[in-house]
Parts: structure tokens; sequence; C-alpha cells
């Protein structure tokens, strides 16, 4: 029998991650989720048979900030499938920061997280992505390298890098059976927001998000890149 498709979200405990999680171990995926808080991966497998009933989800404890946690769990999926047909890099660490007055590992702690995470994973998971025929390297940026917001600077420096790696990275790939995507989300309601005063009604939802990375994973054309931004309230009026 052939086994159901698999999916691995880095930092897919909550939020964004989660939401995609939840999208394809509905449609019956194997669903890989790491991130560092126990009890948050706890409560999601607690929840998962009922929402995602025919998806068999393995969450795994680890830092993906250090390229020791990246090869951990990576080594951890490698055992357990023999191909990979979806990789999301949805791991981001979002925070203000000034690149002139934050604190110098601020903006070294955001490269780890946001950019050498993809660059680990992407390096240790590439055999089992390849077998899959086609696969499909997802990479979540931020529309913070279109809009460059004060005071998001670092934050905004290192999707910057992310979006240069996923360009490299789609260049190296070319022509292969792994296709690759970066999905630019707008402001999503999500635990990034904590502490900070905003409408809600102005953000996205993270199922939103979700679904854009299913629908890009499904289909026959090749998104090299997509934006996703909330409707500015009376833009859908014309
Ligand atoms: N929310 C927005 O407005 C927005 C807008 C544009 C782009 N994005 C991007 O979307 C992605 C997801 O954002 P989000 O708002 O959904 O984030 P979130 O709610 O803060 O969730 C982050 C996830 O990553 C995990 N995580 C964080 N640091 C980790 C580490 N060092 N090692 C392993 N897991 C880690 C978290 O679990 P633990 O804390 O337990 O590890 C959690 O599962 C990010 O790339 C972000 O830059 C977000």
């Amino acid at each position: 029998m052939t086994p159901p498709p698999a999916i691995a979200i880095s930092g897919g405990s909550r939020g964004i991650g989660r939401a995609i999680a939840e999208v394809f171990g509905q449609q019956g995926y194997t669903v890989f989720v790491a991130a560092r808080t126990p009890a948050q991966l706890q409560a999601l497998a607690a929840g998962w048979p009922a929402t995602c009933p025919t998806s068999r989800l393995v969450t795994f404890c680890a830092d993906l900030a250090t390229e020791a946690g990246c090869l951990a769990w990576a080594a951890h999926i490698d055992s357990q499938v023999s191909s990979l047909q979806v990789l999301v890099h949805n791991l981001g660490q979002f925070a203000p920061g000034d690149l002139l007055t934050g604190p110098p590992p601020q903006l070294a702690h955001f490269f780890a997280t946001n950019v050498f995470s993809a660059h680990y994973l992407t390096q240790a998971l590439l055999g089992r992505l390849r077998e899959a025929r086609p696969g499909h390297l997802v990479t979540i940026g931020s529309v913070a390298t279109t809009d460059w917001p004060a005071p998001l600077h670092a934050y905004a420096l290192s999707k910057y890098a992310l979006e240069a790696w996923h360009r490299g990275v789609r260049k190296e790939l070319a022509g292969t059976a792994v296709k690759t995507t970066l999905v630019r989300p707008g402001a999503t309601l999500t635990s990034s927001w904590d502490g900070i005063a905003v409408d809600p009604a102005t953000l996205l939802t993270p199922e939103r998000v979700a679904q854009v990375v299913a629908q890009v994973v499904a289909a026959t054309e090749d998104f090299e890149e997509i934006t996703v931004r909330p409707l500015v309230a009376g833009s859908d009026k014309h």
C-alpha cells in the first residue's frame, strides 16, 4: 500500500504553522511538527484525533535556532519516511528591533532562527524531498521585506536574507523534482502580536494563510513568490 504523503513544518505548534499542520492533516498527510515548548506540542497532539482523524501527527521538541536541533529533527523525520512531499520553513522569530540601537545578539538570533534553520533543514532533508517527485519547499517570508516597517528593521533584514536564500535555492533546484515557493503573509493574528495593540479585524487569520499554502502545493502551476495581505476596509467595494 502507498504510504500517505508527508509534510514537515518548522515551528508548527501554534500560529500559522499550526494552521498549516491542520490543513494538511485534514487531507490525510502524515504531519511532522517541531517546536520548543513540550506543553504546546502535547496540546496539539491531544486535539489531533478530533481535528485530523485520518492523519498521523509526529511531534518533536527541539530548538531549531541551532544546527544541532535542526539536524536532530531531520534525522527523526528521515528515520520515519522514505519521501517527504512538503517541507515548510515556517519558523520565524518576530520582535521589534532597530539595526543601530538593538542589542547585537538580537540580529544574530534572528538570522539563526529565521534563515539558518531553513538552510540546515533543507540540506538535511533534500534527499527525502527529491524522493517525493515532486517535493515542495515552501518558505514563509513576510511583507516586512516590501514594507520595511520601523521599528522592525532587524527582523526585516533577516526576512530579506531568507528571500535571497529562497531565490538562490530555487535556481539551484530548477529543473529538478523539487518545487520552491515563497509565501509572504501580511499581518496575521497569532501570538506574534501578543502585547501589541492591534485591531484583529485588520489582520489575516492563520487559517487563511494555511489555505493559501495548501492551494500553492496542490497547484499544477509553479508559484514562485506569492504575497497575501488582508483586504483594506473598503477595497472590496469596487
Ligand atoms: N504573524 C504575523 O503577523 C506574520 C506576518 C508575516 C510573516 N509571518 C511569519 O510567519 C511565520 C509564523 O509566524 P507566527 O506569527 O505564526 O509565529 P508564532 O505564533 O510565534 O509561532 C511560532 C512557532 O515557532 C515555534 N518556535 C519559535 N522559536 C523556535 C525555535 N527556536 N525552535 C523551534 N521552534 C520555535 C513556536 O513554538 P515554541 O515557542 O514553543 O518553540 C511556534 O510553534 C514566521 O516565519 C513569521 O515571520 C508572521
